[in-house]
């Protein structure tokens, strides 16, 4: 089990530990140390993943010691990364976003989001696939400048036939504005010329879950992935899952399991776990669920899950590779990773339990400005919980003795 310490920011004010004082006197220090020459020579054996939300933003603000740690880092040539379980917009309209809210420089070469490992699923990209979630349709673009050729979302379908959802008949000019043809219609009496969805990826937080647990639902419960029909295997007890999802259905992915999320609200705010959850329970309705041995078969991403800390990984060491080109041969290998995130269930547990099968030990950080506040005891232990970002950074760069003069 990790220690379990908690620094407040760089004070020398006693700091309690259950009940066990400690002082701390470290200080970063003045800038001209940062232009000795030695720093530039000195290569980081250590790099940064920060979380977005609750960390260095809250909402569209950025928060307050963000720009400052990030150029930090920068001006001392220590890598980092970007790995947020947000999206909804392509990573270079994203890192757009950022580098003028932040005012620091970030490029797609050190940013990952929730849905970024999607555009490696090459399988799907002839294929017609439903997108979910996001602002309008900007979940549309995204999906189809990753390479994906057929991409129809819940709006399409309501736009084309409004009675799939009665509910949603006051929204239909706000999907008008956006709606596109479909590739097929919907004509259960035909169902070799009806629309056939091929997957479904739910990209970012949906906006009008009613309108799209119903489109999932009618996607699942259907034969194939044709829409307007059922399988006629539902329900069958002699089946696997009681004959749900085993008649070709379409694999449904999630892109970020975050149940709760820190935007501008003073608490935080149900994210995509929630509509996943919401889904769940109509799903458990309509099949018996777990009770009667049936689960909604899916696949999450995102943090926790090993696959994006193995993505993220992967990008955080080519980026380093890059920044430090000028020390080819030199720069070894990344020996840490301080995961610094606001959330105990996603960026502190992923940290936690990763593997990195290049051996690179993941250190994980919690601050206090998002989702996990003050004096709350979080449910899963970080390495080190901080009050800001720019405490994070100052507790791992003196764990480094980075700014100890290497004789
Ligand atoms: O929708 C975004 C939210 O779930 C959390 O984003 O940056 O804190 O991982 P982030
Ligand atoms: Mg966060």
């Amino acid at each position: 089990m990790f220690p379990y310490f908690h620094l407040r920011s760089v004070s020398t004010a006693p700091i309690s530990n259950n009940g066990n004082s400690i002082t701390c006197s470290y200080r970063i220090p003045p800038r001209r140390f940062f232009q000795k020459p030695a720093a530039s020579q000195r290569i980081p054996e250590f790099a940064f993943a920060f979380d977005i939300d609750g960390v260095l933003l809250r909402g569209s603000d950025p928060l307050p010691k963000a720009h400052k740690t990030l150029s930090y880092l920068q001006s001392q040539r220590i890598p980092f990364i970007l790995l947020t379980n947000g999206g909804g917009k392509h990573e270079s309209e994203r890192v757009a976003d950022l580098t003028s809210k932040l005012d620091v420089p970030i490029d797609v070469s050190m940013f990952v989001q929730s849905h970024t490992p999607f555009a490696d699923m090459d399988s799907y990209k002839s294929k017609t696939v439903l997108v979910v979630g996001g602002d309008e349709d900007k979940c549309r673009h995204v999906a189809l400048r990753y390479g994906f050729q057929t991409v129809v979302t819940p709006g399409d379908i309501l736009s084309a036939y409004p009675e799939v959802w009665p509910f949603s008949k006051p929204f239909l000019p706000y999907y008008s504005t956006f709606a596109q043809p479909l590739p097929a219609p919907i004509s259960p009496s035909s169902p070799s010329t009806s629309l056939k969805i091929d997957a479904v990826f739910v990209y970012n937080d949906p906006r009008d879950w009613g309108l799209d647990i119903q489109i999932i639902k009618d996607v699942l419960l259907s034969q194939s992935g044709i829409l307007g029909t059922l399988s006629s295997k539902n329900g069958n007890k002699s089946l696997p899952n009681k004959g749900y999802q085993q008649d070709d259905q379409p694999p449904l992915y999630f892109s970020n399991p975050d149940l709760l999320w820190a935007a501008t609200y003073h608490l935080p705010r149900l994210g995509q776990g929630g509509f996943r959850e919401a889904l769940g329970g109509v799903w458990a309705a309509l099949t018996g669920g777990p009770n009667e041995g049936v689960e909604l078969k899916k696949t999450v991403i995102g943090k926790p899950y090993k696959p994006t800390y193995e993505f993220a990984e992967k990008r955080l060491v080519k980026h380093r590779e890059e920044l430090l080109s000028e020390s080819r041969g030199r720069e070894g290998v990344l020996k840490r990773v301080y995961m610094v995130g606001d959330n105990p269930a996603s960026d502190i547990a992923g940290a936690n339990n990763y593997r990195s099968e290049m051996g690179t030990d993941w250190v994980s950080v919690l601050v206090q400005t998002g989702v996990h506040k003050a004096g709350e005891e979080p449910k899963i232990k970080p390495k080190m919980e901080v009050e800001t970002v720019w405490d994070a950074v100052n507790w791992a760069v003196e764990k480094e003795n980075w700014h100890v003069e290497k004789s």
